[in-house]
């Protein structure tokens, strides 16, 4: 994942005194994970991050599985999905199992008075509509169209939106969301062949201390329930971290695609991966240039993941009836391919607008009565001709 990073005032050695002009001492907080085995951050407070005035009645919020058990190619309207003031009501979980949730969301509005925690999953916000910013206390990553926001577990943050008509497409993963192996060397750099750089990748900005004690509602998502936290102090008081551990972005738009000759199969898509599903990043492109090449992919049995497309712009070759903001899956079992008609329409041609985000889970998805309240029938029957 991204390398060391160092914001505002830390002590020149970790645990040692670090006093406040007045004389008291910051207190350190080590945010680390796996145990003691991985990557970590240590903070620098101006007030304990332990304080809790009250702890509020938890609410559920699981996932309302319609359908536990698909075997059926699936097509939903995205955009279909009601738009919502709050943020966190705005989040429609529509395809799940127990390694990831996907949600499709439409906020209207900023956070101003809470704070909002996921401490049982990584979070992964793809933006397809909006802009503003991610506050947090390593300070601020701001977003427009294209990118993927990481949020590791556990990060506390605020979603400051400039305007109205947002559209998001939401990850959340059990499993630590990291870059995949094969693009990184032993020391952990980006390699020359993997599709984006560190230069790439936007890390936490403007870090600003709320020097602040009162009332500081967080909500904490955890076992699938939301807790009502109120804090005696203001979650973003930091005056320094420095670590591994933070949230940070990538732009879409700043993957660099990785053609050929003839078709390239998906990993060179491939931006993230867990142990339990992988993603992807489809981008504008040239087609491949054997001269007797065909740009539409072959027909492919997915033996062990689902396959989540989601569509964010430009033309989808392969598919016919596809809009911006859908979602089709392609369960394993059977197989799926170019719609009739798209094999030799892609011949010749040059080039592809195409722009998508994938997930591919390696357990079946269930979906949700969201999923199935935006469903488009007819979606398995769309290949007969
Ligand atoms: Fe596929």
């Amino acid at each position: 994942m991204p390398h060391y990073q160092i914001r505002g005032q830390v002590p020149r050695k970790r645990h040692t005194i670090f006093r406040k002009p007045d004389g008291s001492l910051y207190t350190e907080e080590l945010v680390s994970t796996e145990g003691f085995s991985n990557v970590y951050s240590l903070i620098y407070h101006a007030f304990p991050p332990t304080m809790v005035k009250a702890v509020e009645e938890g609410i559920d919020v699981s996932p309302e599985i319609a359908l536990p058990k698909n075997m059926q190619h699936r097509s939903f309207r995205g955009f279909d999905i009601k738009p919502a003031d709050d943020y966190l009501e705005s989040r429609k979980m529509v395809l799940v199992n127990n390694d990831v949730y996907i949600s499709l969301a439409a906020p209207r509005r900023s956070m101003v008075d809470y704070f909002y925690k996921n401490s049982q999953a990584d979070e992964m916000i793809f933006v397809h509509k909006g802009e503003g910013r991610l506050k947090t206390i390593y300070g601020s990553l701001d977003f427009a169209y294209g990118d993927h926001l990481i949020i590791p577990r556990g990060t506390i943050y605020q979603m400051e939106f400039k305007g109205e008509h947002n559209r998001l497409f939401i990850v959340e993963s059990m499993h630590p969301l990291r870059f995949p192996k094969r693009y990184v060397n032993k020391n952990g750099q980006l390699l020359e062949h993997a599709p984006f750089y560190e230069r790439d990748i936007r890390t936490p900005k403007d870090l600003e201390t709320f020097d602040e004690r009162g009332e500081f509602l967080v909500k904490i998502k955890r076992s699938d329930m939301l807790f009502p936290y109120i804090m005696a102090s203001h979650p973003f008081d930091a005056v320094g971290w420095d670590g591994y551990h933070f949230p940070f972005a990538l732009s879409i738009h700043d993957f660099e695609p990785i053609t050929g000759r003839i078709h390239q199969p998906p990993p060179v898509h491939q931006t993230f991966e867990t142990p339990a599903f992988v993603t992807c990043a489809f981008v504008p492109r040239m087609y491949d240039y054997h001269p007797q090449s065909i740009p539409a992919p072959y027909n492919h049995s997915n033996v062990d993941s689902d396959e989540v497309l989601y569509y964010v712009d430009g033309d989808f070759m392969s598919r016919n009836h596809i809009e911006k903001g859908m979602i089709t899956l392609h369960p394993i079992g059977i197989p799926h391919g170019p719609h009739p008609g798209a094999t030799e329409r892609s011949i010749g041609k040059t080039k592809t607008d195409e722009l998508a985000v994938m997930v591919d889970t390696f357990r079946p998805l269930m979906l949700t009565r969201e999923a199935l309240s935006i469903e488009d029938p007819g979606y398995h029957k769309s290949w007969l001709f």
